[in-house]
């Protein structure tokens, strides 16, 4: 039905009109004049307008005076969260729970559609390995197995069962492809991946993500292996109709179009737009004119077709179909103020920030701290009490004031017998300013003088001093990570490591808590703070979830979804690297330091602990193409309920190519009543045995001894073997 239904509008369209529905267009201010365009049918879509008023203005524009009626369909980074913010990505991935991530971007979508937002550009499916490229913390991190499981969930949750579920939108997976390998970590910058990197590493979550019926696709800003992503014909049509079967639609990311020719790869707009417009991109997105409204002329100078025309305007049309905006364009107010103020959503945000900390070391049980024991806790670190800093970037309709703060937590958790002070001993901000600043007029960071510096830090070490316990919140400020936020450096900004050696030196007892959205070298720290907790940026709940979690009253059992480096010059220290000729020998590849991470993947403690064993095979000889049943018990050996996340790990011996040391083929999130015992079951497909051979340019299962490891992280040592033979 949707189908004829998109078939008879075109029909009715002319060559104008249906090129106006491939022009989406900024709106930072709605009272800008883009009404004529939008009355004349000039563009199919807008993006950030988000009051529900003039999402109707536009609407009513569109459906009322356009000649087809052809409503709008409005567009927004819904990244983690609409008005309840939710952990970042990165952090989200660290719950390794896909039902977690499912729930959370199913209340992100209903609140985000409850004002008028369709469409979510999201999920950012980028795999990244360079913890200096800023827009690490919006993914799921390293790994391809994990990231696609993350991906479906997302997707599910963003769009329902279906497109067009009611309180769900469509979902965008983004940024195809290979934005997450930019060069030197920089933002923008070019990626080079190989043939065999990118089918076994950086496509499968968006292969994924086709699979669970994503309805649209972002074309990434970058070129890849030198063709810009936008302009690549190999990638947005050839890999993604012709190999995958996906039937929605591509936008550019903003501006992309008309990069091309910045790029050097277009001669001018118009060549830009032909080009990203034959590579399979349907729609542009642009802050202002876009490359594509030179599309009427070039169909009139013959060098695109109708055919083509009809081609990349249909789905456009399908997904409003779908969407249901023909029926219902308008926003319901009663409706989204009931959605926005629902308080199950923050129970559910409260909830996903406690299953995503990480808890990184506890030396002697320093945590979780018991209610009554310190009567004089020191809160100190410049992100403890910054509402923007526990949100985290890539969120934009929050009500802060709505956002619990480290301080405010501990606070609210902590009983009035406990004395708590706090001073944030240093200030730390961008050295560049970001773009983002300006146009989302973030509040300014104020300069201390030096001499106020001095005090300051002073202060904090006294309060220190004179407190039984302090905890420390450090990291980095919402800013210095997300889109243009790159660093050439892990170390903690500013003054940080000084005031954190300084306070540790008083030899008082010290928790670390990292708000972050990238792993920082914290190799001293690691070493000398008895207990840390990876919070990252953990939303709109994350200082109630942090103080439940230092005190007891959540457990952690978040894990990295990458792995940690020591420091800035082991990037990339990815865990599934090939084998060496001779990996045994230390001094070999650094001779200053070991090859290993700080911390590896899938790594994260519990406050109890668990056992792994009777990892068994149940076919351990069989034929290539053969399922593997796989099975592994798993134990609370502690005295309170917990949660551990069971891994499973495999390495191909031999084959037709070099295989990674390790590969994740599963996992599982299960909670665990003290001294409870449960059998956890896996099975390999023969898809999750294959991969892209370079050599052949084709998918390959090898006959082959596998290796197969389970256990609480990619250090999982608890091992047996398998044959697959032809
Ligand atoms: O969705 C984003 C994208 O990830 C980066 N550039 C801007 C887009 C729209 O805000």
């Amino acid at each position: 039905a949707t189908i004829k239904r998109a078939d008879a509008l075109l029909k009715q369209m002319t060559t104008d009109e249906k090129l106006g529905q491939l022009n989406q267009l900024f709106v930072f201010d709605p009272s800008a004049s883009i009404d004529d365009f939008v009355r004349k049918g000039q563009v199919g879509s807008l993006l950030f307008v988000t009051d529900p008023a003039s999402i109707n203005r536009f609407q009513h524009l569109a459906v009322d005076n356009s000649r087809l009626h052809i409503p709008l369909i409005f567009g927004f980074d819904v990244i983690h969260g609409f008005r309840t913010i939710f952990p970042i990505p990165l952090a989200m991935a660290s719950s390794w729970d896909p039902e977690t991530v499912e729930r959370a971007q199913t209340i992100a979508a209903a609140e985000a559609r409850s004002v008028g937002i369709d469409w979510a550009f999201a999920p950012m499916l980028d795999i990244a390995r360079d913890p200096r490229w800023g827009r690490i913390m919006e993914g799921a991190g390293e790994d391809p197995y994990l990231g696609a499981a993350i991906a479906r969930a997302q997707v599910r949750g963003f769009q329902g069962p279906a497109i067009g579920t009611p309180d769900h939108l469509l979902a965008c997976m983004k940024h195809f492809a290979g934005y997450g390998a930019a060069e030197g970590g920089r933002d923008y910058d070019a990626s080079y991946i190989s043939d065999a990197q990118l089918h076994n590493v950086y496509l499968p979550p968006f292969h994924a993500a086709v699979e669970a019926g994503v309805g649209s696709v972002m074309s990434a800003y970058m070129d890849l292996n030198d063709i810009p992503a936008t302009g690549n014909h190999w990638l947005q049509t050839e890999v993604l109709r012709d190999d995958w079967g996906f039937q929605g639609f591509v936008v550019s990311d903003a501006n992309a179009v008309k990069s091309l020719e910045n790029h050097g790869f277009a001669k001018d707009p118009a060549d830009a737009a032909l080009r990203a417009f034959n590579a399979g991109v349907n729609m542009e997105m642009a802050i202002d004119k876009t490359a594509y409204s030179t599309l009427p002329d070039a169909y009139k100078q013959g060098r695109i077709t109708l055919k083509q025309i009809d081609a990349a305007v249909k789905p456009i049309l399908e997904a409003k179909i779908q969407l249901g905006l023909f029926e219902n364009p308008y926003v319901d107010l009663p409706h989204s103020q009931q959605v926005l103020n629902d308080p199950a959503h923050r129970v559910e945000a409260l909830r996903a920030a406690e299953h995503s900390a990480v808890l990184r070391r506890n030396e002697n049980n320093l945590l979780p701290l018991a209610k009554s024991t310190y009567k004089s806790i020191a809160v100190i670190g410049p992100l403890a009490n910054g509402k923007h800093d526990t949100i985290g970037s890539w969120a934009f309709q929050e009500d802060p004031n709505e956002a619990v703060t480290v301080l405010e937590g501990l606070h609210a958790k902590l009983d009035a017998t406990t004395k708590i002070d706090y001073a944030p001993g240093v200030q730390i901000k961008r050295f560049f300013p970001s773009f983002f600043d300006e146009i989302f007029h973030e509040p300014k960071r104020i300069d201390w003088t030096p001499e106020q510096a001095k005090a300051e830090f002073d202060k904090a070490v006294d309060l220190a001093r004179s407190s039984d316990l302090t905890i420390l919140t450090l990291g980095e400020t919402q800013d210095m990570s997300g889109e243009a936020a790159s660093r050439s450096s892990l170390a903690l900004p500013g003054e940080q490591e000084k005031l954190l050696e300084t306070i540790a030196s008083l030899n008082k007892p010290v928790v670390l808590v990292l708000l972050n959205g990238r792993p920082l070298d914290i190799t001293w720290a690691s070493e000398h703070i008895p207990a840390i907790l990876e919070a990252w940026y953990p939303g709109t709940q994350g200082g109630t979830a942090i103080a439940n979690l230092l005190t007891g009253d959540a457990v952690p059992g978040g894990k990295l979804p990458l792995s940690w480096p020591r420091n800035v010059g082991q990037i990339p220290i990815n865990y599934t690297h090939n084998l060496t000729q001779d990996a045994s020998k230390q001094g070999e590849r650094y001779w200053n330091e070991p090859s290993t991470p700080l911390y590896p993947f899938g790594y994260g403690l519990s406050y109890s602990a668990f056992s792994f064993s009777n990892l068994k095979v149940t076919e351990p000889e069989n034929k290539v193409g053969q399922p593997v049943h796989v099975s592994v018990d798993v134990e609370n050996t502690g005295s309170i309920p917990a949660d551990e996340v069971a891994q499973l790990y495999i390495h191909q011996q031999y084959g037709s190519a070099s295989r990674p040391v390790r590969e994740l083929k599963g996992f599982r999130r299960i909670t665990l009543a003290p001294h409870a015992k449960t059998t956890v079951d896996f099975t390999l497909t023969p898809a999750d045995l294959s991969y892209w051979n370079a050599g052949s340019r084709s998918w390959v299962q090898d006959a082959s001894t596998f290796d197969l490891w389970a256990g609480d992280s990619s250090a999982a040592t608890l091992h047996t073997t398998f044959n697959r033979a032809r």
